[in-house]
């Protein structure tokens, strides 16, 4: 496919022996169901990306990549790719190569809801597809897993998973997708052929299940790989096996996609490429990421005002110096004050923030005003969604989820 790949002789082999390593404690551990940064001398650390990408022989988003994507796009890129938010990718030149020559080529991401709403951290994915889609014009498709959330969630029923996974669908509409060119569902179609290409003893490194896991969570991955695949959506490709994706993702959910491109050839489909973002902070600090289940970690969707405002002023960990004077004196720390990193993720003028960061610096900004500014913005995200979601109808959520609504791309014609 491309310079990349042939490097990349087996990229599940090099996580296979790596996987050993994750075992000793003071290891920096990210799979699917588990972030925990390294922990040194009793103390714990934040994740390590740089060392993760590295491990996962993934490549780094660099300046060369970004001013490619602005020339081939006529866009400048998006403040999560500026920012490093979205860090690291697989074969992302090989989708800009296909754009260029107007080649078909569509978006995945997914979602297993664990809660009714969603929080901060999990709408960055769904954030950053949205502008994808606006910049390429290409189809999205968007995987609810109900079922993983089953079979990985102690204590949670299917039915309620999937309650969960119906008021996803809706505040993933409230974003702004249209169902012209986005389908969201579940797809069981090449799942079974995707299962007889893994053992289980792949499936065991991988993903480091044990005999004791249930063979539901085993087989799960079939399902999250399957999207991968053009096939599994004839109403929108038809039978073309050869239209490769590339998928948003946090880089937690980089074993699944790394098994995927291992049997892609194998059953005669295209490596999918990838684009994976960092976690959002918890409101604790960057040693965590947002949690659904610790309620003080995380801003959710449905936060009043009130809420985001007493969250942030009691628990957003401060960069700031411990007291006013000796703030105004040496300054404080922009780059561990969650207050300021959430703006980041928010704000998309760089100067504001530059020059918010600078003050903080030189201790003009206090830590109560740099909250002041956060509480604000992220105030506002969120009272926008919340208007953008009460409009969204069962109708509305039907469309999305009927694979047959009529959908148009810059390359329908050619397919
Ligand atoms: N496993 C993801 C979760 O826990 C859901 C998911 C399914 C997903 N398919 C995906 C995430 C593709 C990213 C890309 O939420």
């Amino acid at each position: 496919m491309t310079n990349e790949e042939s490097v990349q002789v087996s990229e599940l082999s090099q996580k296979v022996s790596d996987m050993s390593v994750d075992q000793s404690v003071a290891e920096q551990k990210i799979t699917p169901w588990e972030v925990e940064g390294a922990v040194v001398d009793g103390v714990q650390m934040s994740v390590d990306y740089d060392k993760l990408i590295q491990k996962f022989g993934t490549r780094h988003i660099d300046q060369e990549l970004l001013d490619r994507f602005e020339r081939v796009t006529g866009h400048k890129p998006h403040l999560f790719l500026r920012r490093g938010i979205f860090f690291s990718h697989r074969d992302m030149n090989a989708i800009l190569d296909r754009y260029e020559k107007k080649k078909p080529f569509y978006l995945y991401t997914g979602r297993g809801p664990s809660k009714g709403s969603m929080h901060l951290g999990h709408m960055l994915p769904f954030i950053f597809c949205k502008w994808l889609q606006d910049v390429f014009d290409v189809p999205l498709v968007i995987q609810l897993t109900d079922d993983e959330k089953f079979l990985f969630k102690q204590g949670l029923s299917l039915d309620e998973a999937y309650k969960y996974s119906k008021s996803t669908v809706k505040e993933i509409a409230a974003l702004g997708y249209k169902p012209e060119k986005t389908f969201i569902g579940q797809f069981y179609k090449n799942i079974i052929k995707i299962s007889k290409s893994i053992t289980g003893s792949t499936a065991k490194a991988v993903f480091g299940f044990t005999d004791t896991d249930c063979v539901g969570r085993m087989f799960y991955p079939c399902i999250q790989i399957a999207p991968c695949f053009s096939t599994s959506f004839p109403a929108l490709f038809g039978s073309k096996k050869d239209i490769p994706c590339l998928i948003p993702c946090g880089i937690d959910q980089d074993p699944y996609f790394r098994l995927t491109r291992d049997i892609s050839v194998k059953l005669g489909h295209p490596k999918p490429a990838l684009l994976h973002s960092k976690f959002l902070p918890a409101l604790q600090g960057s040693k965590s990421k947002m949690s659904s289940s610790v309620d003080n970690t995380a801003i959710f969707t449905t936060d009043t005002p009130a809420q985001i405002k007493n969250k942030i002023n009691r628990y957003a960990f401060s960069g700031g110096a411990d007291t006013l004077e000796l703030h105004r004196l040496h300054g404080g720390n922009p780059d561990i004050d969650v207050a300021y990193q959430y703006m980041c993720y928010f704000v998309d003028d760089d100067e504001l923030l530059d020059k918010l960061a600078d003050e903080y610096r030189k201790g003009t900004l206090t830590t109560g005003e740099m909250k002041q500014h956060s509480i604000k913005v992220i105030q506002e995200f969120v009272s926008e969604f919340q208007a953008k979601l009460a409009k969204i109808t069962d109708q509305d959520v039907a469309n999305f989820m009927d694979p047959n609504y009529p959908r148009t791309f810059y390359f329908s014609d050619s397919i």
